[in-house]
């Protein structure tokens, strides 16, 4: 199944908000009450992991699934599913260590740590309340025993992490909520948490017109964007085309600290 992304469209744009508003009417009054609340936040608290923190704080106290995008349980469980799947199919193994950037409410974190080995998963987030509700997936699903680590962080330096650590790094639906210096932090320190062999894994909002974004919230990046951040960083960064036919709205990317070896050519042995 394929997404029908909107790839051309920026959604500051006065006709495209008029556009919108009248093909659902239903949503204005959401999308405004959205919009005051995050004026306000965006007033109080002027660095962007403040704000965003703030939004998090704000969106999980009335509900945790609806705060990392999943409205329904059932959506919950699916998209989590859906990047477990895809890891797995990509390279996880039951060995693996994993770094989870942006866990969440463990939506796929909770399907990593039944899978790994004990003390295998390691989730950070900015957001002490999604931490709290993180816990009580944890415990929900009766995967104490698994010893995950979850921690606060205030921002992506990684530095009370040691190097060479981690085989798979993942963030999903994080950097399609971060401004550029944030995403060129993770991608600045990534390289030294990441094992030999290992990869890193992101989604992002993508455009292939103007990057914009919206209410501080959703951020728009075109590719070559992030990728020529990625190897600013000497990372290695491929667009993952099997991933636009799982049915998701945002794109992924993979980094690696060099690039993969070209597939073995036979023919050129013959
Ligand atoms: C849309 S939710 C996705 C959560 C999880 N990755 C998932 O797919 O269920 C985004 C999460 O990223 C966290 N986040 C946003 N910016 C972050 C940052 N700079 N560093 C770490 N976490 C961040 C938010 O607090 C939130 O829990």
């Amino acid at each position: 199944m394929a997404t029908r992304k909107n790839l051309v469209v920026d959604r500051t744009g006065l006709g495209h908000k008029v556009r919108y508003a009248l093909a659902h009417p239903q949503r204005v009054p959401g999308h405004l009450r959205r919009a005051g609340r995050d004026r306000w936040l965006a007033f109080k608290h002027r660095d962007h992991v403040s704000y965003y923190r703030a939004v998090m704080a704000s969106d999980t106290r009335r509900d945790p699934r609806a705060a990392v995008g999943s409205p329904t349980y059932g959506q919950w469980l699916a998209l989590g599913r859906l990047q477990f799947d895809y890891l797995r199919e990509h390279g996880l193994t039951p060995g693996s260590r994993v770094l989870d950037i942006g866990c969440g409410n463990l939506r796929a974190g909770w399907h990593l740590i039944s899978y790994l080995e004990p003390g295998h998963y390691y989730g950070i987030d900015i957001s002490p309340d999604i931490l709290i509700a993180a816990k009580r997936t944890l415990t929900e699903h009766g995967l104490q025993a698994k010893l995950p680590h979850l921690t606060l962080t205030q921002d992506l330096t990684l530095d009370f992490l040691p190097e060479h650590h981690f085989d798979v790094v993942h963030a999903h639906s994080v950097f399609s909520h971060s401004p550029l210096t944030v995403i060129d932090e993770c991608l600045a320190h990534v390289g030294r948490v990441l094992a030999p062999g290992g990869f890193f894994d992101f989604t992002f909002d993508r455009t292939t017109a103007t990057e914009h974004q919206v209410l501080r919230e959703d951020f728009y990046y075109r590719t070559e964007t992030l990728v020529s951040l990625a190897a600013r960083h000497g990372l290695h960064a491929r667009f993952m085309d099997d991933w636009e036919l799982r049915g998701h709205a945002q794109s992924k990317i993979r980094v690696t600290a060099a690039a993969p070896a070209p597939a073995h050519d036979a023919a050129a042995h013959r």
